[in-house]
């Protein structure tokens, strides 16, 4: 098993299968000049097939397929069919901002893609657009209407809120939410933006949002906690209809409970979003490693995670990369 040296168990990967996106949020991604890797630096689908089977023999359990947006990865069902063959995955899961979903949706799941989340920060046309940059909401809309027609249920939507932004959104995104049967979650802004734009000042923390919510539908009751690696503490509507989740990982971090790893699009090794360091698995798999030497690799990474994140600390150093290059 990956255990880290403050006894924290690594069973969950989160793949990055490409830097690429649709669209530009701007929390996330700079508006232009973007250099994205050359198709040759991603790690293909069957080196990444061959990882997620190494991984899996360290005791890796749940993957996530993240990017960018994993979406415009071509062919990416054909990555899902591959990782959902492999012993030992007991749960397969995909972040997507939605966009191309009702085109994709059915041969994701015909692939074996066991859950869905979809991104989606407002519900107004014109929010939508300025934060994303582009102005899709209703092919997210649809795709998520299609990912239900297909039988896709308990699908997440993660809201990311931001202070003098989106305290409209909170209440109308519940309502959608309790009306489509979608679980949501409100994630805090955190600093990983490319464009370095990020303050404390921006952060409309968890509890501001719960009390909005409390302020609409009545007190929220704490859900039982099934997952303690879960970074999202989830409520249940006062009358019974619906749960909404928060992550807050500025103002309330949950590192103590991690249980992550992820890899970049380029093959590269993280054991935290935060981290400054990573581990190059490209260059292994490329050079003809063995099992054994990957192995060890997943160790010495899991073995160097630090107790936090740090971002509250006045020495915080922000990573190198923004988080499309990191996948979230
Ligand atoms: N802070 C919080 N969440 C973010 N995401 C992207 N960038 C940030 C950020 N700076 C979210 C996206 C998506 C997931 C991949 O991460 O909205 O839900
Ligand atoms: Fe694209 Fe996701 Fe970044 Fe938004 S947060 S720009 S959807 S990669």
């Amino acid at each position: 098993m990956l255990v880290d040296s403050f006894g924290r168990i690594h069973d969950s990967l989160r793949i990055s299968v490409t830097d690429r996106c649709n669209i530009r949020c701007f929390y996330c991604m700079p508006n232009e000049n973007i250099q994205f890797l050359p198709r040759e630096e991603l790690l293909s689908f069957e080196e990444l097939t061959r990882f997620a089977q190494i991984a899996l023999q360290a005791g890796i359990r749940k993957f996530r397929l993240t990017g960018g947006e994993p979406l415009v990865r071509r062919d990416l069902p054909r990555l899902v069919a591959s990782l959902r063959q492999l012993p030992g995955v007991e749960d397969l899961a995909l972040t997507t901002n939605g966009v191309l979903l009702a085109e994709q949706v059915e041969a994701l799941r015909a692939a074996g893609l066991m859950r869905l989340n979809v991104s989606l920060d407002s519900l107004r046309r014109e929010v939508f657009e300025q934060i994303t940059r582009r102005d899709e909401l209703d092919r997210v809309l649809a795709g998520l209407r299609r990912a239900v027609e297909v039988g896709f249920g308990q699908i997440r939507i993660n809201a990311v809120s931001i202070r003098g932004l989106t305290e409209a959104d909170i209440v109308p995104l519940a309502e959608f939410c309790r009306e489509s049967g979608h679980t949501l979650r409100f994630i805090e802004y955190m600093p990983l933006d490319a464009d370095q734009g990020w303050t404390e000042s921006l952060v409309l923390t968890g509890a501001k949002v719960r009390a909005r919510l409390e302020e609409a539908f009545g007190q929220l009751e704490p859900s039982a906690r099934t997952d303690p690696s879960q970074p999202a503490v989830d409520y249940r509507f006062a009358d019974g209809i619906g749960t909404v989740g928060f992550i807050n990982p500025v103002s309330e971090p949950f590192c103590g409970d991690c249980n992550r790893l992820r890899i970049t699009a380029e093959g590269q090794l993280r054991n935290c979003l935060f981290s400054t360091e990573e581990f190059d698995v490209r260059a292994l798999l490329r050079n003809g490693a063995s099992a054994a030497e990957i192995l060890e690799l997943l160790r010495r990474c899991v073995g160097a995670k630090k107790a936090g994140h740090g971002i509250n600390d006045p020495k915080f150093i922000r990573p190198q990369r923004a988080m499309y290059q990191i996948g979230g």
